[in-house]
């Protein structure tokens, strides 16, 4: 065929079957991305004769004698197209993974179009904007700033924004790689059965199948998908292929092939014969006597108790409940249920492997935690740790899901069988049905209160699913039962918590961590009191949050290693006032308004070491070169490290060259979850930083014959007594290298804060919620990107928007994901989303950099309680249960109201 793309003649036939995504990615088109394959995100959007279409819904065939236009031919040669700038100008991104289909879309709007932008790009999903910056794009606002002076503090835009813009930032499988084999996974139609044979010869038929992998060929090495620091935190109840099932869509079997087409039909062909077995789905009935035992394991595995399916469990408190509630005047007991939700990083899960000339095997892999899983696989192979590199480009999104080792051990297994390169990508489909998502939780939280609103005692019962696998269970379920009450200075507390197994898609770690589940309970909980009492919302929270100083307690021991770096949660209550302070407009005709709000309490850094290495080295040219471990997946680290190393170098982030998240290049990192990558990790390079200008001034003093103290670093040079010397000079003069290292170990933590408000309207005939004022006040302490920080906390907005007002992964009664695409999972687009007013305290951490706390997570938190409170004020009736869906609201009012006429 005969196919025109961005001015260059192509006449490759396509393969039989092949949409034009596929085809232009062949040809070494990488800017255009796939999110879904279903036509649902638009991150494979291109011009066919100048309009936009999705690829992936389009046969390549039918581009025969057509124009193609992908990102990389929209601007003129080495010229941005207008929009490309505009979104460079406004950072409209944060992975950048959605950029390029959104650029496309936007540019191709008339002014028509521009006027309802809601519609007009509502085939575009973004998972990490939050989408305001994508709008103040299409308004043409600059938010980046280019200014001279201290580089932190300021909106330095991101290094790989260009690349972004112009779709040659390389993501994960943005490469060509010669003899480069296919894999594709047959998955468990049942919920619980074993493998009783797996026949392969007809797939070994297959033209083009070169091997077909099953638990035979497994490593017995049982291990955890879930990476911590310490692997000991997750139970060992993995193995790379098992021969017991215990979720619909587990592997059970791998197929490599020449071609994903061939890989596929493979795993068609395999005759795989199960013996079934009794499964459960609910954790309350997978705890009773007699429930189908899922991990019938040994200790060895560390599941705290397999015959009552219990992955793990936290009993503590502080004071007496008992005495708490007799001492109360008003008591509210509530159950409240928080559902599965899936991350949605518009990347999915993927990697490549290979066995290089070494003998070492690499991996390059869309991961946020490559030290972690290096560590672990050369556990799981019996490797030396220094024949296995893991590393990763750009990642298109993460939000914990990529804290996960989900296709780099599979990928491993056939790369060192075979000693060829093998690709595994999962499909959107895939992410649903089997890789991780939020825990479902059923939280009870009983609230003792006197009438002035002094809380008398707080009991919290949490039972988390954790799904077939204990990934990431007790750690989330730890944090869960953690900070939502240590926030409350209340005398007398008690938790019981259990994370339990049972037959569905497994959960892990998510934005959060746990604490949005029981945030949403012990926030509504609170709320109902304030109302019982009539006491204002933000009132009550402000008699009884903690005080700095005071101790932060749950489950009964104070965690020694957290400490206030800064208090700024008292400016927090002061901003949400003053924002709600305005009176607010006319509600719609008919329709019911409200307020509500909801505080968070984070500390987000892993109990038990976070470790963080950096290196920082002067370069022969006067600019420096900077590495790091920590990953680049939207959460801006690339920029914030060069912002801290320019800092303290006292020159431009622009001269600091960056390299990161590859553990080819030496040191450690635990990894980039726990919002660590800035106050982690970019306190080892501060450290660094500081270590190598130490040595510069020495050298500088030295070279030019003056006192140290005499010497300053600006710039390219050192000046020093009316002398000068050029940075590239010193390098070439000075005696040793001028290289230096920083580390950290993430001990001790500090706490951030962050209250959320929300005004609302609800239709009360149709079930609808309309967002009239959405606002978050953060506590980032010192912030060292206020666009970057303002951006991370729209994202998590919209996230947690998505969740308490839509997203739910529907399971049916045999196990099954029945909702596995985004058509009918509902991720917000951009008409969904209200921009979010984010307000700052202002308060300088003593712990992290630069006087900056973490602010990635936590925004989430407080949001879906916050909405939920705003329903109850205007509708009077409490909802314990998300998403709130307009059906399930309009059914929740229908019934309030009939108990109301009908008293019992
Ligand atoms: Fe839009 Fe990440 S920037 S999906």
């Amino acid at each position: 065929m005969s196919v025109k793309v961005n001015g260059q003649d192509f006449t490759q036939e396509p393969k039989p079957g092949q949409c034009l995504r596929t085809y232009l990615r062949d040809l070494g088109w990488f800017g255009v991305k796939k999110g879904c394959d279903a036509g649902d995100c638009g991150a494979c959007t291109v011009y066919v004769d100048g309009e936009p279409v999705h690829s992936c819904l389009m046969p390549a065939f039918r581009a025969e004698g057509r124009e193609v236009t992908t990102i990389e031919g929209l601007g003129a040669g080495d010229e941005l197209h207008p929009m490309q700038r505009a979104f460079l100008d406004a950072q409209g991104f944060q992975c950048g993974f959605c950029t390029a289909g959104m650029i496309m879309t936007a540019a191709s709007l008339n002014q028509a179009q521009r006027a309802d932008l809601g519609h007009a790009l509502k085939g575009n999903i973004c998972r990490c904007t939050g989408y305001r910056s994508i709008d103040d794009a299409l308004e043409g606002r600059r938010e980046t700033d280019d200014a001279s002076g201290d580089a932190c503090g300021r909106n330095v835009p991101a290094p790989a924004g260009p690349d972004i813009v112009r779709g040659q930032a390389r993501f994960t499988l943005d490469v060509d790689v010669e003899g480069l084999l296919h894999m594709k996974l047959a998955r468990s139609p049942h919920a619980h059965a074993r493998v009783r044979s797996i026949d392969t010869r007809a797939a070994l038929d297959v033209p083009g199948v070169v091997a077909v992998f099953t638990h035979a060929d497994s490593p017995k090495t049982a291990f955890s998908s879930a990476r911590h620091e310490d692997r000991t935190i997750d139970p060992d109840d993995t193995l790379v292929l098992d021969d017991v099932v215990r979720f619909v869509g587990q592997r059970v079997a791998a197929v490599v092939a020449e071609s994903e087409a061939a890989a596929e039909e493979g795993c068609r062909r395999l005759v795989i014969d199960y013996e079934i077995l009794p499964a459960v789905f609910e954790p309350e009935e997978a705890m009773q006597p007699g429930a189908p035992v899922i991990h019938d394991k040994g200790p060895e595995a560390r599941i705290h108790d397999p015959q009552r399916n219990i992955a793990g469990e936290i009993h503590g408190g502080v004071g007496n409940v008992e005495e708490g509630f007799a001492q109360a005047d008003i008591i509210h007991d509530g159950t409240n249920f928080t559902p599965r939700t899936q991350h949605a990083h518009l990347e999915t899960h993927a990697a490549i492997g290979w066995v290089d000339e070494h003998g070492t095997l690499n991996l390059r892999a869309s991961t946020q935690v490559p030290f972690l899983t290096r560590k672990e696989l050369a556990h799981v192979f019996g490797l030396d740790h220094a024949k296995v590199r893991v590393f990763c480009e750009r990642v298109g999104g993460g939000f914990g899901g990529k804290q996960e080792m989900l296709v780099e051990d599979i990928v491993a297994l056939a790369t060192l069988k075979l000693q060829r390169p093998v690709k595994l990508e999962f499909t959107r489909a895939e992410q649903f049905t089997a890789a991780t998502t939020r825990h479902p939780m059923r939280v009870s939280v009983k609230l003792g209160a006197k009438r002035d609103g002094t809380l008398t005692a707080i009991a919290m019962r949490v039972v988390s699913n954790t799904g077939a696998y204990g990934n990431h269970g007790l750690a989330v379920l730890e944090h869960a039962c953690s900070e939502s009450i240590a926030v409350y200075r209340c005398p007398n507390k008690k938790v019981d918590g259990y994370a339990v197994y049972t037959n569905t898609v497994p959960a892990g770690g998510f934005r959060g961590y746990g604490l949005p589940q029981t945030n949403f309970a012990v926030e509504s909980a609170i709320d109902e009191v304030a109302h019982a009492i009539g006491m204002d919302g933000l009132a009550i929270r402000r008699l009884n949050a903690i005080h700095e100083g005071d101790a932060m307690l749950s489950t009964g021991e104070a965690h020694g290693d957290v400490i206030y770096g800064s208090y700024g949660l008292d400016q927090c209550f002061d901003l949400i006032a003053r924002a709600f302070d305005d009176g607010g407009a006319p509600p719609p005709d008919g329709w019911l308004t409200g307020e509500g709000f909801a505080l968070c309490l984070a500390n987000t850094i892993p109990p038990g070491g976070h470790f963080s290495d950096s290196f920082i080295s002067l370069r022969p040219d006067g600019t420096y070169e900077l590495t790091v471990g920590t990953a680049e997946f939207g959460n801006g680290t690339t920029t914030v490290h060069r912002q801290i190393a320019a800092s303290v170098l006292a020159t431009a982030p622009d001269n600091i060259v960056l390299r990161s998240s590859d553990t080819g290049h030496g040191g450690h990192d635990t990894g980039a979850f726990g919002s660590t990558g800035t106050v982690v990790a970019g306190r080892a390079t501060e450290r660094a930083a500081r270590a190598l200008r130490d040595m510069i001034l020495d050298a500088a003093a030295k070279a030019l014959g003056v006192s140290r103290d005499d010497c300053t670093l600006q710039g390219d040079a050192v000046t020093g007594s009316g002398k000068r010397i050029a940075l590239s000079e010193l390098h070439k003069t000075a005696d040793d290298d001028l290289a230096a290292t920083g580390s950290t170990n993430g001990i001790p933590r500090s706490v951030a804060f962050n209250v959320h408000g929300f005004r609302v309207a609800v239709n009360p005939v149709s079930g609808e919620i309309r967002i009239l004022k959405s606002v978050q006040a953060a506590d980032a302490g010192t912030v060292i990107n206020p666009m970057q920080c303002r951006a991370q906390v729209e994202g998590g907005v919209a996230q947690a928007l998505g969740a308490a007002l839509y997203e739910e992964m529907v399971i049916d009664d045999e196990g099954r994901v029945t909702n596995a695409q985004f058509r009918n999972y509902h991720l917000p687009a951009f008409p969904d989303v209200p921009r979010t007013q984010v307000l700052f305290a202002e308060t300088h951490d003593t712990l992290g950099p630069f006087g900056a706390k973490s602010m990635s997570e936590s925004p989430y938190n407080p949001v879906g309680a916050a909405l939920a409170n705003a329903v109850r004020d205007a509708t009077g009736v409490r909802f314990h249960a998300l998403p709130l869906k307009p059906d399930r609201l309009f059914a929740g009012l229908v019934a309030a109201a009939a108990e109301i006429k009908e008293p019992q």
